[in-house]
C-alpha cells in the first residue's frame, strides 16, 4: 500500500497502472474509518485491480466551522485498517493541495441538493460536489464506491457524473449497521452510553414504517412516524420523508412505478444521525 499525499505523485502512479490496462476502483472518504467504509474498500478490490481510497475531510462541505472542528481524524488508526485490506494507493492530500485557490463552481443538481439534507445543511452538497468532481478527475476511476447510509450523496453524485459526462460506473453500497441495526457512522462515538442506548429506536421506526405500507398512504405513515417521535422526548426528529430515488420527490401513492426510499435525521443530543430505508 503506497500513501501519496500530493495529486502529481498519485496521477504519475495512476496513469502508469491505466496504460497497463488496470482497472480502477475508488473510495472516496473523509477518514475516521469504521466497518461501513471498509466494506466499500472490499468491494472496490473484488471488482477492480487497482483500489484508491482518499482520505480528506472537505472543508467546502461542512456548513458548521464547529464541526468541522470536532471532525474525528484518526490517520494512524485508518492507515492500518486500510493496510490489512486490499488498499493499493491512498490519498491523504491537505486542504491546499486539494484548493489550491478557491473553488467558485456551482453546481446546478436540478433541486436534489436542496430537499431532505441539503435543507438542513445549506450549500453541503455543493462542497460534496466540488471534492467528489476534483477526485472524479484526477483518479479517473472506472467505478467509484458510496454507500446507501448517505443516500441522497449517493443519488446526487449520479446527477454529477451525468452533468460531468463522465464515464465512471457509481456503485452503491449496502448499509451496515450494528448488531442493533443503529447505522454505523464515525459519529455514533459521540453518543455517551446512556444516548447509545436509545439510538436503536431510529433503525426499529423505519422498519415499522415500512410495514405500516399496507395500511396507511405515504402521508399517513410519515404522521405515524412523527408521532412516534413525539413519544421518545430525547430524540428530535428533524425530516422524515418517503422520496423516490431520481429527483428526490416524496411520494403520493405505493403504486408509483418508482424505487421508495425512507429517509430520516434524528438529533440525539448533540449528535446527528442519518438513516434510510427501502420501503418497496
Ligand atoms: P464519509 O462520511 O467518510 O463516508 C465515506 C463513504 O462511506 C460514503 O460513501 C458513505 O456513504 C459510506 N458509509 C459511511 N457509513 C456507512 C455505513 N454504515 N454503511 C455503508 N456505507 C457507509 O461521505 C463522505 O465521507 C464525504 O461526503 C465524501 C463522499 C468523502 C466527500 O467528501
Amino acid at each position: 500500500m503506497i500513501v501519496y499525499r500530493t495529486r502529481d505523485d498519485l496521477t504519475g502512479h495512476l496513469n502508469s497502472l491505466r496504460s497497463e490496462k488496470n482497472s480502477i476502483g475508488l473510495v472516496p472518504t473523509m477518514g475516521a474509518l469504521h466497518r461501513g467504509h471498509t466494506s466499500l474498500v472490499e468491494k472496490a478490490a473484488a471488482e477492480n485491480d487497482v483500489v484508491v481510497v482518499t482520505i480528506f475531510v472537505n472543508p467546502t462541505q461542512f456548513n458548521d466551522p464547529a464541526d468541522l472542528e470536532y471532525y474525528p481524524r484518526t490517520l494512524d488508526r485508518d492507515l492500518e485498517m486500510l493496510q490489512k485490506l486490499e488498499a493499493d494507493l491512498v490519498f491523504v492530500p491537505s486542504v491546499k493541495e486539494m484548493y489550491p485557490e478557491e473553488d467558485e463552481r456551482v453546481f446546478d443538481l436540478d433541486s436534489i441538493d436542496k430537499v431532505m439534507e441539503g435543507k438542513h445543511r445549506k450549500g453541503h452538497f455543493n462542497g460534496v460536489a466540488q471534492i467528489v468532481s476534483k477526485l472524479f478527475l484526477l483518479t479517473q476511476p472506472d467505478r467509484a464506491y458510496f454507500g446507501q447510509k448517505d443516500f441522497q450523496q449517493l443519488v446526487i453524485v449520479r446527477r454529477l457524473t451525468e452533468i460531468l459526462n463522465l464515464d465512471i460506473q457509481i456503485v452503491p453500497c449496502p448499509i451496515i449497521r450494528e448488531k442493533d441495526g443503529l447505522a454505523m457512522s464515525s459519529r455514533n462515538e459521540r453518543l455517551n452510553r446512556e444516548k447509545r442506548k436509545l439510538a436503536p429506536f431510529i433503525y426499529e421506526t423505519l422498519k415499522l414504517a415500512s410495514e405500516k405500507k399496507e395500511d396507511l398512504t405515504p402521508s399517513e405513515v410519515k404522521d405515524w412516524v412523527y408521532k412516534r417521535f413525539d413519544k421518545a422526548p430525547e430524540l428530535s426528529l428533524e425530516y422524515f420523508e418517503i422520496v423516490e430515488d431520481k429527483a428526490l420527490k416524496p411520494i403520493s401513492d405505493w403504486d408509483e412505478g418508482v424505487n421508495k426510499v425512507g429517509c430520516l435525521a434524528v438529533h440525539l443530543g448533540s449528535v446527528r444521525l442519518l438513516d434510510n430505508l427501502n420501503f418497496d
